[in-house]
């Protein structure tokens, strides 16, 4: 197993290399990701390459039995690039340049810059793809889809619309332009919209997906040059999990592995339900195991900075990355900067570079892990309960989010997967293009933008004997960002057994307080909870009634939440935010259990568990997220790996505490 640190030798001295490198194989260590900044050193004027800094800190790694990654540099053009070739720094929408500094900054369509980063990684991977102690790649550095406005990006743009669509009469009726007279006679005419929330929502839609797609295309020439001449070293790139400009699925496709960042200690001590369903969708983005590139090593900030890691965190964050599907994994970074803007984005080491709290607990996690490793060797998280996760209605929601705060689809996401979580069942967050059918259970929320290929698709699950849920604001859109000429919820009226005749979202506040309305469960979801944000006003079509209202008087006669026995199966709705947790964990309860879903340990509060299973193995990870100790009821007579000893009915686990039971 791969364990280490980001590491910049070009921040320190030669002298001090070798106490870094000494100190990294104490800990454990045999990876460092290298050089995603370091452009400038590399190719310190136009076509004069220089590798002997990396040259020599690999010598000095090597002689330690460390490992590389090396990052092609193109996330920080160098200052001579934008003085050559100012075209490359990106346009902003008042017509002026990006000031050159920061990072981040270039344009994907400069045929400058494309050229200047097919170069410089040529020149790389020709110079390193030999390199004794280099493993792999990470293309450029956190790929966010920036946006860029010149007149370069604006004919890109065109051309890829053309390519699309092939005549502006289909474009015309593909986005509706007949509203406000917006029709095209030239391709030239199209805009970029300089403002998401007020132009045409079918020109927006298609910005996001171009914009997405020139990041892939810009990371594409790197990887067929690095693929063409280092066909021994894997390539990767470090995602930014929930980050939703870019399509990941895409960005992922042609890559070995997926990879993220995750940066969880931030706020106070909470549980870690978002660093979990960041690592499902990490897996979720080629469909198996991925790495950490980055994780937690002290506060991080870069003026202001958070909290600092408690004891135990730093090896929590980590057990609960592993227990998701991270094979690999890598502090950021191995030591605290004295210079530049991240001075106060803390290493596992400090600015004195002594190895002291955060660096002994990292050194025990890496320990820990290569001795688990052979046992980790072939698993992977195996779900039956799927979570959809779909850029086209997660862009296209983004652009008109129907109601006020429902910008992040990361908080619909939330409602389902957390009751998961506290229930103890591991989740598969998918593209639409997955297969269903290896799911009992598929969650659907917010599913936007439904083609009917897709509703086809989600019908034939249910009548098959899936169960399916859906909620609010499903089935509005089409793909190109049109409202489906239907009654809501269009083709999935059958699976669901219901119709939406009206809708309204509840903004605003009275009397200093939101306006929400009451919504009264029934049989499985009992008692009393508070409908925020939207409502849908369901009427059930055969479909039994979970949830009503009980105000205002308005909605006696609809349902807040819906199930409905089609076919072999059952299609769930719910008409509204509650935002009540216990209301989600009834409903998921009745719905694991509809569709045969159970968990080995039904964990106390904070306390997380998953299991990854393959080549006849099945290892069971708890983990206390919580301050206090916490026992668990795990099955009994199994050998617990991290302490060598035999389960009992219960275990005890400190406050951070984890274990990892071999069940098989
Ligand atoms: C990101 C980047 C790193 C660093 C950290 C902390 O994850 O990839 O280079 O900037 O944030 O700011
Ligand atoms: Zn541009």
């Amino acid at each position: 197993m791969y364990i280490g640190v980001d590491y910049y030798p070009e921040h320190w001295t030669r002298e001090r290399w070798g106490t870094d490198a000494r100190l990294m194989q104490e800990a454990g260590f045999n990876v460092v990701r290298l050089s995603e900044f370091a452009w400038s050193f590399m190719e310190p004027e136009e076509g004069r390459f220089d590798f002997s800094l990396f040259d020599e800190a690999l010598a000095v790694l090597a002689s330690r039995g460390i490992s590389a990654i090396m990052g092609t540099p193109t996330a920080v053009m160098p200052a001579w690039v934008a003085r050559k070739y100012p075209e490359t720094l990106a346009m902003k929408t008042d017509g002026t340049r990006k000031v050159w500094g920061v990072r981040k900054n270039n344009c994907f369509t400069s045929g400058a810059y494309r050229l200047l980063s097919e170069r410089i990684t040529r020149a790389m991977a020709e110079h390193f793809a030999q390199a004794p102690n280099v493993i792999g790649w990470q293309t450029d550095n956190e790929f966010g889809a920036q946006v860029c406005n010149c007149p370069t990006c604006r004919a890109d743009f065109h051309d890829w619309l053309r390519a699309k669509y092939r005549s502006l009469e289909v474009l015309n009726s593909a986005w509706g332009t007949h509203f406000w007279g917006h029709l095209y006679s030239e391709w030239a005419e199209i805009p970029l919209p300089d403002d998401m929330s007020s132009h045409n929502p079918g020109l927006c839609l298609d910005w996001m997906r171009y914009n997405s797609w020139l990041n892939v295309r810009f990371q594409h020439d790197q990887v067929a040059i690095l693929r063409a001449l280092c066909p021994g070293q894997f390539v990767t790139h470090n995602t930014m999990s929930f980050h939703l400009p870019l399509n990941y699925y895409d960005l992922c496709e042609e890559l070995d592995f997926a990879s993220w960042d995750n940066y969880p200690v931030w706020g106070p001590p909470e549980v870690l339900y978002n660093s979990a369903a960041g690592g499902d969708l990490v897996r979720g983005f080629k469909g198996k195991n991925f790495w950490i590139m980055e994780q937690t090593a002290g506060p991080g900030g870069w003026s202001t900075f958070g909290r600092n890691p408690r004891p135990g965190e730093i090896r929590l964050v980590s057990y609960q990355q592993v227990a998701h599907g991270c094979d690999g994994l890598l502090w950021f970074r191995w030591r605290s900067c004295t210079a530049g803007r991240e001075q106060y984005w803390h290493g596992l080491l400090g600015h004195d570079g002594k190895a002291l709290r955060r660096y002994r607990e990292a050194a025990q996690t890496a320990q820990e892990l290569q001795r688990l490793a052979p046992e980790l060797d072939g698993t992977t998280v195996q779900a039956e309960v799927a979570i959809l996760y779909d850029y086209d209605s997660i862009w296209a929601e983004n652009i008109q989010p129907s109601f006020p705060g429902n910008q992040l689809f990361q908080q619909a996401l939330s409602r389902f997967y957390d009751p998961l979580f506290r229930a103890g069942v591991n989740v598969d967050i998918i593209p639409a293009s997955a297969d269903f059918s290896k799911y009992a259970l598929l969650i659907a929320p917010e599913l936007y933008v439904l083609p009917d290929a897709l509703a086809q698709r989600l019908d034939a699950y249910v009548r098959a004997g899936g169960v399916l849920i859906t909620d609010v604001r499903t089935g509005v859109k089409t793909e190109t960002n049109l409202c489906h000429e239907r009654t809501l919820p269009g083709l999935l009226a059958d699976a669901l057994g219901i119709t939406i005749e009206e809708y309204e979202a509840l903004s605003g506040t009275v009397d200093g307080k939101p306006f929400v309305y009451q919504v009264n469960g029934r049989q499985i979801i009992d008692g009393a909870f508070t409908a925020t944000g939207y409502v849908d006003w369901v009427t059930p079509q055969g479909a039994e009634v979970l949830a009503g209202y009980s105000f205002p008087w308005h909605l006696a006669d609809f349902a807040a939440a819906t199930r409905h026995h089609y076919g072999q199966g059952w299609g769930y709705y719910v008409g509204t935010v509650v935002a009540e947790a216990a209301f989600y964990d009834a409903l998921l309860h009745d719905a694991l259990t509809t569709a045969g879903v159970t968990s080995l340990v039904a964990p106390p509060p904070g306390v997380e568990v998953s299991l990854r299973c393959g080549n006849g193995k099945r290892l069971l990870f708890v983990l206390n997220q919580t301050e206090e100790p916490q026992t668990v009821t795990v099955p009994a007579g199994y050998q617990e790996l991290l302490s060598g000893t035999t389960t009992t009915e219960t275990i005890t686990l400190e406050r951070s505490g984890v274990a990892v039971i071999k069940l098989a």
